[in-house]
């Protein structure tokens, strides 16, 4: 293949990189988006690999076999509810291959001399910083997503100072890197600070902030991508990796803004919540446990019903019953709508695509700041496997979670919440919604509840 038309293969790759991005910004055109992002991805490589100056092709199909298998098993294994932890290991992968990138330029560059070695260098430092501060953070906040650590923020003394100091030490590290045309011992320093810091970063961010942090390490796995083709020359990788790095970023902050986070906040490790997460199991008062006859009941004399679906619906599998019970309402002339919070469930977007995959109309499905409000005048909400999103403590100052907007459920006549005990949510904090007069706890697994429910409808 001439390099023209290696060069014209990428173009196009990048262009289907863009129209993918734009499909994937509404859920009508999601489909089609990752298509294009699919089909891009397939031209870049077969261009890639045909570059004529890459040899040992066939070492390079080999691993693309290898990876593409496990890939491709993985990819039909996974559950719904398990794809953040698949995409936050996915991302620890892209900053390993910018660090394994920087030490392969560092070690193996042509001969450079003057200001073309010094941008080289500094090319290699920020790369393999980049990549080893998304390695190691995108393994904590999978351990977190798993649940293999424990989701509220490592609050160690003087963490905010510590992270400075690594960074101040880098940059000075850097310099020295510099001007000494290039030291493998202070490049293995500057690697084993920024692991250290990509970990205690990610590890000082609570329950609550997650999202926010899965798609920094989006952003930063883009950043990561684009220094790898800095230090290769090649385009195509610097243009998908500032388009990954840009729209993570756009994302972080939006997701900044829906949680009334300070966007610097989280991405420097939490800075400013020095909150400390309540265990849990402090007594908030008496709750009233409920059964699906009793709601079923309380369903028929109801005018207007709002479903708030939570992180438990996905692990149930309960949006088809939910589907089903929501068809039976609304043929009775109850009317029947959704509150899905920007956060709800483990990733964004998660509780539409259940309810989507359920064939929910699409016309009932409100966001939380269209919804909210109506609350009032609603005669019974169904909170089903939601706990954080609808949690009032995020009203009180001094939670984990102060200042997260919330669906507001507890203004409504009647509120039934679904879950199996009383368990704290994602955040560790305990929810005095389950406390309130007008709740009833409805106990169990959420999609055994609903068809219980249906029965008795
Ligand atoms: P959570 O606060 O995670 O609460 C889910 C509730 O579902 C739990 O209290 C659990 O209680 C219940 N549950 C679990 N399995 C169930 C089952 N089979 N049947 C019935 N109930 C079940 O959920 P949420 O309100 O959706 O909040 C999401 C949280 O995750 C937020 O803190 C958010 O910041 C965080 N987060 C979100 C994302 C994105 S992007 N959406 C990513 C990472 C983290 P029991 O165990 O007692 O049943």
């Amino acid at each position: 293949m001439s390099q023209g038309l290696v060069s014209a293969a990428y173009i196009v790759a990048a262009l289907l990189f863009i129209l993918s991005l734009a499909g994937l910004s509404k859920q009508e055109t999601a489909q089609k988006g990752c298509y294009a992002g699919a089909v891009g991805m397939a031209i870049a490589l077969i261009a890639t690999i045909l570059n004529p100056s890459v040899e040992g092709i066939f070492f390079i199909v080999v691993a693309m076999v290898i990876g593409g298998s496990i890939g491709w098993r993985l990819a039909q294994k996974v559950e719904m509810t398990e794809m953040p932890e698949l995409v936050a290991i996915l991302h620890s992968f892209v900053g390993l291959a910018a660090v394994l990138v920087g030490y392969n330029s560092f070690l193996e560059h042509g001969v450079l001399v003057g200001a073309m070695k010094n941008i080289h260098l500094v090319e290699v430092f920020l790369g393999v910083f980049i990549g080893a501060v998304t390695f190691t953070g995108s393994i904590v906040a999978f351990a977190k997503l798993r649940g293999l650590m424990s989701s509220s923020a490592l609050m160690l003394p003087h963490r905010h100072k510590m992270n400075l100091v690594a960074l101040i030490a880098s940059i000075w590290l850097m310099i020295s890197f510099v001007e000494q045309g290039g030291s493998t011992g202070l490049l293995i320093l500057m690697t084993l600070i920024a692991l250290a810091f990509g970990y205690h970063l990610v590890a000082s961010i609570g329950g609550a902030d997650m999202p926010v942090v899965v798609s920094m390490l989006n952003s930063y796995s883009g950043w990561a991508a684009a220094s790898a083709g800095f230090m290769l020359s090649n385009d195509l990788l610097i243009v998908t990796g500032a388009l990954v790095g840009s729209s993570g970023a756009i994302l972080s902050y939006i997701m900044c803004r829906a949680m009334n986070r300070s966007f610097l906040s989280v991405i420097a490790g939490g800075f400013g919540n020095d909150a400390v997460a309540s265990t849990g199991d402090e007594e908030q008062g008496e709750h009233i446990a409920t059964t699906a006859e009793e709601v079923a009941d309380m369903l028929l004399g109801s005018s207007s019903v709002i479903i708030t679906p939570g992180y438990g619906m996905a692990v149930a599998q309960a949006q088809y019953p939910v589907h089903e019970i929501t068809q039976k309402l609304r043929d009775r002339g109850i009317k029947v709508r959704f509150g899905i919070h920007p956060v709800a469930g483990r990733l964004p977007g998660h509780m539409n695509v259940l309810l989507a995959e359920a064939k929910v109309p699409y016309d009932i499905v409100m966001e939380m700041d269209e919804i909210n409000d109506d609350f009032v005048t609603t005669d019974t909400v169904l909170v089903i496997g939601a706990n954080d999103t609808v949690n009032p403590a995020a009203k009180e100052p001094g939670s984990p979670i102060a200042g997260m907007p919330i669906l507001e459920v507890w203004h409504a006549k009647n509120v039934i919440v679904f879950k199996r005990g009383m368990a704290t949510g994602y955040a560790g904090v305990q929810n005095p919604l389950f406390f309130k007069d007008n709740t009833k706890m409805l106990f169990g697994d959420a999609k055994d509840s609903i068809e219980q429910i249906l029965k008795a409808i």
